[in-house]
């Protein structure tokens, strides 16, 4: 009854803001991912009888009640799918920073998930593990699979078909993300309940979500065809668009910092020199700035240099989730 499965995280070029419908964890909006190869969180979970109850060790510690209580809920789906009721333990370590803006939740749910229905018993499909790993949360259902991946808002009510399929997978294309981490601290505001407030206050909300469409369309065709600027012009304006909607919100969510802007910055300046590269940014101060492997090593010399970029950690695209044997 004990299962580890490995999981990377995923940035996305076309961003998932906005819940459909927060019980189910349905988004509102598709969203377009990489999976990133150097980061990853391995996940083991021993269900078991003489467990009184559920427990998570986060990167060798205690976790706190309230993320306890998260995982708690998140295993209730899949002991119910397995028709079994016996309490687990959980331990849980991230390579990375740990809720910073670098899309741990992605890759803590989809390695949970996967380690989880295995140490259950039950056999499933990517699209399956898909599903629940967006029922943890909307961006994991994306780190089941490799490479470029798109999540689906999908149709039916009961969220069967609200779950990421592969687009391309991680030997399709060479591109790499640079993520200039400017601090390690976990954020105030998480995506969930960010999500929630934005679409009860912000008057651009609507918009969002009607403009995102054409996004996802014009991202799949810049994926499909491998044009580099294409996908990074993209990419830039749908994270812009999505900050906006963010900073409209009452009171209006901030997730930058002063370096923030100034790698941003850096990045148009590189750009305005012939240097191929564009940045994204998700719900934290991070900013990861996309290339191609020629332009890498320059690019990441000066981000470095950008005051406030603590390191800057260099991924390629990489795998989905696996089973890391028992
Ligand atoms: O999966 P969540 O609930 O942590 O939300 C992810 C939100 C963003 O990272 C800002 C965008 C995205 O699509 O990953």
């Amino acid at each position: 009854m004990q299962s580890t499965a490995k999981a990377h995280p995923n940035i996305a070029l076309v961003k998932y803001w906005g819940k459909a419908d927060p019980r189910l964890n349905l988004p509102a909006v598709g969203s377009i991912s990489l999976t990133l190869r150097e980061l990853h969180t391995i996940s083991t979970v021993r269900f078991g009888e003489e467990i009184e109850k559920d427990n998570l060790i986060l990167n060798g510690r205690q976790a706190a009640d309230k993320q306890v209580e998260r995982v708690s809920h998140f295993l209730d789906i899949i002991r119910k799918m397995a028709g079994i009721g016996h309490r687990a333990r959980v331990s849980s370590e991230n390579n990375f920073p740990t809720g910073a803006g670098l899309a741990s939740s992605a890759s803590a749910f989809a390695s949970l998930t996967v380690a989880a229905s295995s140490a259950a018993g039950l056999n499933l499909s990517p699209g399956k593990l898909s599903e629940i790993a967006r029922m943890g949360s909307g961006s994991a259902a994306r780190s089941i699979f490799g490479g470029f991946v798109e999540m689906k808002t999908g149709q039916k009510a009961d969220g069967s078909d609200a779950v990421a399929i592969q687009l391309e997978d991680e030997h399709y294309w060479d591109l790499q993300l640079l993520i200039a981490i400017t601090s390690e601290q976990e954020k105030e505001t998480t995506s969930g309940e960010g999500m929630i407030h934005t679409s009860r206050t912000s008057p651009f909300y609507g918009k969002w979500l009607y403009s995102s469409q054409r996004d996802l369309e014009e991202m799949r065709a810049a994926v499909f065809t491998r044009n580099f600027p294409r996908l990074g012009e993209i990419a830039e304006h749908n994270c812009l668009k999505m900050h906006a909607v963010m900073m409209s919100a009452r009171p209006g969510l901030i997730y930058w910092t002063p370096p923030t802007l100034e790698i941003i910055r850096s990045i148009r300046n590189m750009r305005r020199r012939d240097i191929p590269v564009y940045f994204t940014i998700d719900a934290g101060p991070q900013v990861k700035a996309l290339c191609t492997p020629q332009a890498a090593a320059e690019i990441g010399k000066t981000l470095q240099r950008v005051e406030g970029v603590k390191r800057v950690i260099e991924c390629t695209p990489g795998p989905g989730t696996t089973l890391a044997g028992n």
